[in-house]
């Protein structure tokens, strides 16, 4: 089966950007929101993302005019069009809204269909209960997903080498790279990041350097592009924690545990960027 429709379950900040670039390179894409209000708020970001670039040349004004074309909003899992070559889920972190999506798009999808979630730290092995274990994959996208170039693939415990070789080629197609990576809590990205993020809130409360030292240290001495404290803001920390939680979990090994600090300002609504106020103010 040639991959042409793709269905993508969620039209946030991760959802937008996987249907923006598959439409870019020419695929039919169907994007799944809760309503139709929400469906177009997504179809805006994606046009005003694609004004940028081609502001910045990137892209034609005719490639932006025909990947808008190339895009559907369908409002409502139920009407996800059931001839979809793929699934890609983008929607909240939550198991259990993962599971209840798969299992309904299961009795909908034709049976040859591919279904990949693209979270950042759920079991895909766990998310494949709902059907088609040997058709379920990871498809781990970074943020924002029109520029960024990786895509972390990952194999569940049934996914077969079918499955795999087929979302590595379409993987390519547009023009990201496929790394290749087993089912364990965190994946590759966030069990190296997340750590090293954690250490640096750990190394601030214990006051060995001041916040902007720390970040200092790693963008200056380390090439960082951004200082982990920064980053940090950036992803927000109930994420970080909420990953840190599934490492420490998952593994059940205390080199995974939350700093005590990055649990307080959760508990304090100090979540970063989003929130108005992290470890800086915003
Ligand atoms: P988001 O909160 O921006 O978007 C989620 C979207 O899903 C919302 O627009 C919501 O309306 C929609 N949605 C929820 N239930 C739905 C349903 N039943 N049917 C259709 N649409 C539904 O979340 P975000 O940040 O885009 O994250 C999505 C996934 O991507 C999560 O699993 C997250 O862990 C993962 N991820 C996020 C990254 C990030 O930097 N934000 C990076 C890599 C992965």
């Amino acid at each position: 089966m040639e991959i042409k429709k793709i269905s993508v379950i969620g039209g946030g900040t991760m959802g937008n950007g996987i249907a923006h670039v598959f439409a870019l390179k020419g695929f039919d894409v169907n994007l799944v929101e809760m309503n139709n209000e929400l469906a177009d708020k997504a179809l805006k970001t994606i046009s005003s993302n694609l004004d940028r670039q081609v502001k910045k040349n990137v892209i034609s004004e005719e490639d932006k005019t025909n990947t808008l074309k190339n895009i559907k909003p369908v409002a409502g899992i139920e009407n996800t069009p059931s001839d979809s070559d793929l699934i890609i889920e983008a929607v909240y972190e939550n198991k259990d809204v993962k599971l209840n999506i798969f299992n309904k798009l299961n009795g909908i999808i034709k049976e040859e269909s591919i279904f990949a979630s693209n979270t950042s730290s759920i079991s895909i092995t766990e998310l494949s209960v709902t059907g088609r274990p040997d058709r379920f994959i990871g498809m781990h996208f970074m943020n924002p997903v029109p520029v960024m170039k990786l895509v972390e693939i990952i194999r569940g415990y049934s996914t077969s080498d079918a499955t795999f070789n087929q979302i590595k080629e379409l993987t390519l197609k547009l023009d990201k790279t496929p790394v290749e990576v087993h089912d364990y809590p965190g994946f590759i990205s966030n069990r190296i990041l997340m750590p090293m993020i954690n250490e640096a809130i750990f190394a601030l409360m214990e006051g060995v350097a001041s916040k902007e030292d720390i970040d200092a240290v790693m963008k200056l001495g380390m090439n960082h592009p951004m200082g982990p404290l920064t980053l940090a803001d950036f992803i927000g920390l109930d994420v970080c924690l909420a990953i840190m939680e599934v490492l420490y979990n998952g593994y059940n090994d205390s080199k995974y545990r939350p700093c005590p600090l990055l649990k307080k300002m959760v508990a304090a609504a100090k979540l970063g960027r989003k929130s108005g106020e992290g470890f800086y103010k915003y």
